[in-house]
């Protein structure tokens, strides 16, 4: 008969097996052998130091990873040490987000009429907390030229278009002529379709008319991308010569789903999307912050 093979147990495991044999031996009456009954002790103390010692590294690395430490954003290893709420997002309370959000009328239909057009499009609308977000933006900013890649039917271009001033404008850029239609129909309900530019067709061209006229660079004080993701650094790229030293280009979906975050998790826009976000944490054009409002917004403001 061939010896049995040799297995080097890890020492947690090996502590785990001496004393559970002692457990064993007792329950079947043998005695104590000398000295053994210390060394139990001690295992079952090494094995408890050393889980304390797993569960400490755990939650250094569910903070440094939680702050994006592998594209080399947060400097060092040092504890979060703030509870934050995002970690803590339910249903429950993001109803009562929303239940403290202001929406206009308007927008609440638009939100209606999307989902009964659109059933499955639907969940690229921007959220209500998300459009009261970028309205305060672009007022706060006082935004009198603001350009929108990805209008959809039309939610987040009237939360912005609202909250310019007399003589503001917004260009709005999407390929899809059926969301379009919708768009329109509500920029007339909302009272807004006055200061909206339509450019129907790819952004990626419209952008380009845009940059061929050089009276159009830098000339953009707000810039908010929400189309096709894999196109997102192209768009990134047109913006930056678009919108003025000081003006902001808002990223959307920077936080996708949390499929940002899942390494389980490969697909080409996801991919497309950690990219861009490593990229944005080293870009030295822009001041960078990114928020966790909607399904994540990369906030940067251009030097
Ligand atoms: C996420 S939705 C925009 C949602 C919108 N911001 C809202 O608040 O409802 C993305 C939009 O980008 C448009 N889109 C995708 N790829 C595009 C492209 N290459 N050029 C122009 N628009 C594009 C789609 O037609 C779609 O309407």
């Amino acid at each position: 008969m061939p010896p049995p093979p040799t297995v080097t147990l890890p020492p947690a495991l090996a502590c785990h097996l001496q004393v559970w044999r002692r457990q064993v031996a007792a329950a079947a009456g043998a005695a104590p052998r000398a000295g053994r009954g210390g060394d139990g002790r001690r295992c079952l103390m090494a094995s408890a130091q050393q889980q304390q010692q797993q569960q400490q590294q755990q939650q250094q690395q569910q903070s440094t990873t939680s702050a994006g430490s592998t594209d080399g954003g947060q400097s060092g290893t040092a504890p979060i040490n703030k509870e934050v709420i995002s970690k803590h997002m339910d249903g429950r309370l993001y109803g009562y987000l929303v239940a403290h959000t202001r929406e206009p009328p308007v927008l609440a239909a638009l939100r209606a009429a999307t989902a009964a057009q659109f059933p499955t499009g639907a969940r690229m609308q921007v959220s209500p907390e998300q459009g009261a977000f970028m309205g305060w933006l672009v007022g706060t900013l006082g935004a009198r030229r603001v350009i929108e890649v990805g209008t959809f039917t039309g939610y987040s271009s009237i939360a912005m278009a609202l909250a310019l001033p007399p003589g503001g404008t917004l260009l709005a850029c999407d390929r899809d002529p059926k969301a379009m239609a919708l768009a329109r129909e509500y920029w007339e309900k909302a009272g807004v379709a006055d200061r909206i530019d339509e450019r129907l067709g790819p952004a990626s061209e419209t952008l380009d008319t845009l940059l061929a006229d050089p009276s159009q660079h830098a000339s953009y004080d707000f810039a908010f991308i929400d189309a096709d993701k894999r196109g997102y650094r192209a768009y990134y790229e047109q913006l930056l010569r678009l919108v003025r030293p000081g003006g902001v280009i808002a990223v959307d979906n920077v936080l996708w789903y949390g499929k940002v975050a899942d390494p389980a998790v490969a697909d080409k826009n996801t991919e497309a999307l950690r990219q861009l976000n490593a990229f944005l944490l080293q870009d030295e054009r822009v001041a960078f912050s990114l928020v966790p409002v909607g399904d994540g917004i990369a906030l940067c403001t251009v030097r």
